[in-house]
């Protein structure tokens, strides 16, 4: 029997991830290839003829899994203003922690905070829109994690499907922390991937140097597996990194979206305990949730 359709929200869907996302999501790449979905698409105002042209190519590219639309299940938030070379990720601050203030309306759904500054982003909607339980809100660093098996693979010339467990930790920005002292990688090579972690931490700035645009293809990819995974599950013995709302585990402090190692079944993530976490560690995992305090006063001064 056909499936139900699942009710996708893409924000900013006019600009360049929004671009690449929705074919994805319409080939069945985010949800499943038997997986009927209907497309929310949403924009401002001076972007609703490119977003027109979007709609347009959505209808001609034909995709036999995409249905006409009411209602929402999985919101994916790449609304609002990315940053040009020489700025930090916070640098865009002011004008994107107010987007995510009033769309804090968002009922009870999944959502997946694109935008950046991600974390914050994704705490602004969260402590503005209490009724979502703080479960259904997470921001995108499956992309810093793709990141870090792309360097592995790279570096130790191994298929990136032989490479796992990775985690980021913290921040989606430069003080993230790209561990690779709990990864999984098949080679007969003795060669530590070591120097990796600031290419990873640096990686976005890299793009955007290059492209004079911020990564689009690859955030897509990534927020398609975001959602993958904590709709279908995580593979047995495989975790990956999601920013979530802290508990308290490893001692990061409670009150921040920070980025775990998850697994997921039944729609649900949970972080992975019991890692053993050694100095090293523990300071760059400090280290990010101290920048993550600092975005969070700075949002709430940009919103006062
Ligand atoms: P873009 O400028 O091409 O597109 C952004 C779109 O958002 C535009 O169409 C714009 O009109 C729309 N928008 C602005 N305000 C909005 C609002 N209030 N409601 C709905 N839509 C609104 O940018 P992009 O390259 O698609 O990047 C989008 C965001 O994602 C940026 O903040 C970027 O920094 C961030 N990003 C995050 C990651 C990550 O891993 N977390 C990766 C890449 C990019
Ligand atoms: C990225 O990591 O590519 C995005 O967050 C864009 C940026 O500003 O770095």
């Amino acid at each position: 029997m056909a499936k139900e359709p699942v009710r996708v929200l893409v924000t900013g869907a006019a600009g360049q991830i929004g671009y690449a996302l929705v074919p994805m999501i319409a080939r069945g790449i985010m949800l499943g290839a038997d997986q009927p979905v209907i497309l929310h698409m949403l924009d401002i105002p001076p972007a609703a003829e490119a977003l027109n042209g979007v709609k347009m190519e959505l209808v001609d590219a034909a995709f036999p899994l995409l249905k006409g639309c009411t209602g929402v299940n999985i919101a994916v938030m790449v609304g609002g203003f990315s940053r040009k070379e020489g700025m930090e990720r916070k640098d865009v601050m002011s004008k994107n922690v107010s987007i995510y203030k009033s769309q804090a309306a968002a009922p009870n759904y999944k959502v997946l905070v694109v935008a950046n500054p991600a974390n914050t982003n994704a705490l602004i909607l969260k402590e503005f829109a209490p009724s979502i339980p703080e479960k259904n809100i997470t921001c995108l660093t499956r992309l810093d994690h793709n990141r870090a098996l792309g360097q592995i693979s790279e570096r130790l010339s191994v298929p990136v499907s032989d490479v796992k467990n990775v985690i980021i930790w913290g921040n989606h920005s430069s003080t993230q922390y790209p561990d690779v002292n709990h990864a999984k990688v098949q080679t007969s090579s003795k060669e530590k991937p070591v120097q990796f972690i600031s290419t990873v931490q640096q990686r976005g700035a890299a793009i955007i140097k290059a492209r004079k645009l911020s990564s689009a293809l690859s955030a897509a990819s990534s927020a398609c597996d975001h959602i993958h995974d904590w709709v279908l599950g995580t593979p047995e013995g495989t975790f990956f990194s999601m920013g979530v709302y802290s508990d308290g585990s490893y001692n990061v402090p409670s009150g921040l979206i920070y980025s775990f190692p998850v697994t997921c079944r039944n729609g649900e993530w949970s972080i992975v305990q019991g890692l053993p976490i050694d100095e090293v560690s523990r300071k760059k995992m400090d280290l990010t949730a101290e920048e993550l305090k600092e975005e969070k006063d700075l949002a709430y001064s940009c919103l006062s």
